[in-house]
């Protein structure tokens, strides 16, 4: 039997790395005062409809169950969240700040860091509107990068605010009609040749001079800054804020040492429907890898689920891009954790003590196991160091009736005589 395209097994050396990913991803959220949460990996239907855009819909993996509901596995995590806090709203104390590492879904072409299933580190703040909060997720999510060990020459940080982008195309005349289209055309800037995105622009119906300023603008020759200045009388007031708001968040990175992982990219609008303030995402620096990382501030979605106008932030971070980069910069573990030390009895009758003795280390903490069937001490002794365990205690009869073993450390081949009562304490791990 073969598994499915896209699906993954987890051998225990895949185990291991990804225990390793997750065991970062969750060492940062705590280390920021976040709390751990979970919910259900199947959901209605419905729920997906309403709030995802529409790519992630036409990639559900759905089905009626027994009792002819339409549901659907989850293929993304805000919606499950932003469904649970507007059912205890009033109760939760805010900004209520979670995070979860939920296995997600998604119907995808088969490509390189894209699969079918991936697990997403969704970190979320609710009930904040301050732009320090922005600074704050957006921090999270580089400190994760570093935690790994990958720095400013492997990942980059490119932001944006849907705002500004509505201010600009406000400005440009480009028309409410065009709006919808034009937005998955910018999302595509670094995604297609330069010919496909005019065309893109152009099928929008968006004018020519209007299509050289959004290139200018995502290609980065002028900065937002630098285009928005002479401008600012005549936007609106929320372009205004938005333009403010950027260049807080900008100051916010570099007080907390994070200014060479940012850029501002006009090209970022990301491709969810709800998002409706900054905008991010992370990048291979190589340019090599598709996304690691997408997030940004969702304000309406709590409300549209029946829940209160809270303000609301976030970001998803997959382990698929993430892992290709880790193993590609050898930053992986190499193998799953093993025993610390094996118990090998001399004969037979000592095998009873091999597993008394074994069964005292792991009281005192040690990663302990002694063989099933006991081959004789040179066969198991071999056994032990092929495995790469370091130590080795070997219970013979007269070290026995002195209550002693041997210890043997594999890596150095020194052996000596140890009490029993001091034998878990030389085991040093
Ligand atoms: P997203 O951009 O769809 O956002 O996904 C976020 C990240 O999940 C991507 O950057 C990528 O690393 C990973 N990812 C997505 N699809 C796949 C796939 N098929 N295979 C491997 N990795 C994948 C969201 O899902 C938003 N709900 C994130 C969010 C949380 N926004 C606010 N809070």
């Amino acid at each position: 039997m073969q598994k499915l395209k896209g699906f993954r097994d987890f051998f225990p050396e895949e185990m291991a790395e990804r225990t390793h990913v997750f065991d970062a991803m969750r060492r940062v959220a705590k280390r920021y005062g976040f709390v751990e949460y979970d919910g259900p990996p199947l959901e209605s239907l419905e729920l997906y409809r309403k709030k995802s855009g529409d790519e992630i819909v036409a990639q559900l993996y759905t089905f009626k169950d027994k009792g002819g509901r339409d549901v659907a596995l989850r293929p993304e995590m805000t919606p499950t969240l932003a469904r649970m806090v507007a059912t205890r709203a009033n109760s939760l104390q805010k900004p209520i700040r979670w995070f979860s590492i939920p296995q997600l879904f998604r119907y995808e072409r088969n490509q390189r860091g894209r699969l079918r299933e991936h697990f997403q580190l969704n970190v979320d703040i609710i009930g904040a509107r301050e732009v320090e909060a922005d600074a704050e997720l957006l921090a999270i999510g580089l400190d994760v990068q570093r935690e790994l060990g990958l720095t400013k020459e492997d990942v980059v940080a490119r932001v944006n605010d849907r705002r500004i982008v509505s201010g600009a195309l406000g400005l440009l005349e480009v028309s409410e009609e065009s709006i919808a289209a034009t937005y998955t055309a910018i999302d595509k800037f670094r995604k297609v040749p330069d010919e496909t995105f005019t065309e893109l622009l152009s099928d929008a119906g968006v004018s020519d001079d209007a299509i050289e300023e959004i290139r200018k603008l995502c290609a980065g020759s002028v900065s937002v800054f630098e285009w928005f200045a002479p401008r600012l009388d005549d936007v609106d007031e929320p372009t205004r804020k938005a333009v403010a708001d950027l260049e807080t968040y900008l100051a916010r990175m570099t007080e907390a040492g994070f200014e060479d992982f940012v850029e501002v990219d006009f090209s970022i609008v990301r491709g969810l429907a709800y998002y409706t303030g900054i905008v991010f995402e992370l990048y291979d620096r190589k340019g090599k890898e598709r996304a690691i990382c997408g997030g940004g501030r969702y304000d309406d979605l709590v409300q549209s689920l029946g829940g209160p106008d809270l303000s609301a932030l976030g970001f998803g971070m997959g382990d698929v891009v993430l892992s290709l980069m880790l193993r590609d910069r050898g930053l992986m573990p190499k193998a799953p954790p093993r025993s610390d030390v094996v118990v090998i009895p001399v004969g037979a009758e000592l095998a009873v003590i091999a597993r008394l003795i074994t069964t005292e280390l792991r009281r005192a903490g040690k990663r302990a196991e002694t063989p099933y069937s006991p081959a004789g001490v040179g066969k198991d002794l071999k056994a032990t160091g092929q495995r790469g365990i370091p130590y080795a205690v070997i219970v013979g009869p007269e070290e026995w009736a002195a209550h002693e073993v041997n210890l043997k450390d594999l890596r150095t081949g020194k052996q000596s005589r140890v009490a029993i009562d001091a034998l878990a304490a030389e085991i040093k791990t």
